[in-house]
């Protein structure tokens, strides 16, 4: 898709992105703050939104692509209300980590990287955070969850969908 042909909604998201890129076109290399403004705004940053910020800020799209798919921080596809981060580091990969994370992936019905069809959880991987002890480990945002086996991180999922469910 050209650039030219791109049909922006006239939605209040829109219109304060537009705000924001006024407040950053003149100060020196502002694609990372506008992204990260636009993240707010959006949760992700899909391909409409990357477009968008290249025309506006006239920057090439592929620089844009390039800083997006760089730090990950920036995310592409919709990010659900809750992080689960399983361990694929050293420690937790040894003691069965990916089946940790195949079972999860079952049971949410996503791959690596996506969100839950009711939008609860992302599922997402990361290289040990500190809890080797505990391997195979997983966080739920920052709760650490250790010793799991693929049955107990399901149940652990599951467990914690229902608390939340209850509290509200
Ligand atoms: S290797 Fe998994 S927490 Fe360190």
């Amino acid at each position: 898709m050209e650039c030219q042909e791109l049909h922006i909604p006239d939605n209040p998201q829109y219109r304060e992105l537009k705000r924001i890129i006024e407040e950053y076109r003149n100060v020196p290399g502002p694609l990372i703050q506008v992204l990260n403004r636009a993240q707010r705004i959006f949760g992700y940053l899909p391909r409409e939104v990357q477009l968008y910020v290249s025309r506006e800020l006239n920057v090439p799209l592929s620089e844009v692509y390039g800083v997006v798919t760089f730090y990950n921080f920036f995310k592409t596809e919709p990010v659900g209300k809750h992080i689960v981060n399983v361990c694929l580091g050293t420690a937790c990969h040894v003691k069965g980590a990916q089946r940790v994370v195949d079972a999860l992936a079952n049971e949410l019905k996503v791959e690596i990287g996506q969100t839950s069809q009711d939008g609860f959880y992302t599922l997402s991987t990361a290289r040990c955070f500190g809890a080797c002890g505990l391997a195979p480990a997983m966080m739920i945002d920052d709760e650490v969850y250790g010793r799991l086996t693929p049955g107990k991180a399901v149940e652990v999922i599951k467990e914690f969908q229902k608390n939340e469910t209850n509290q509200n």
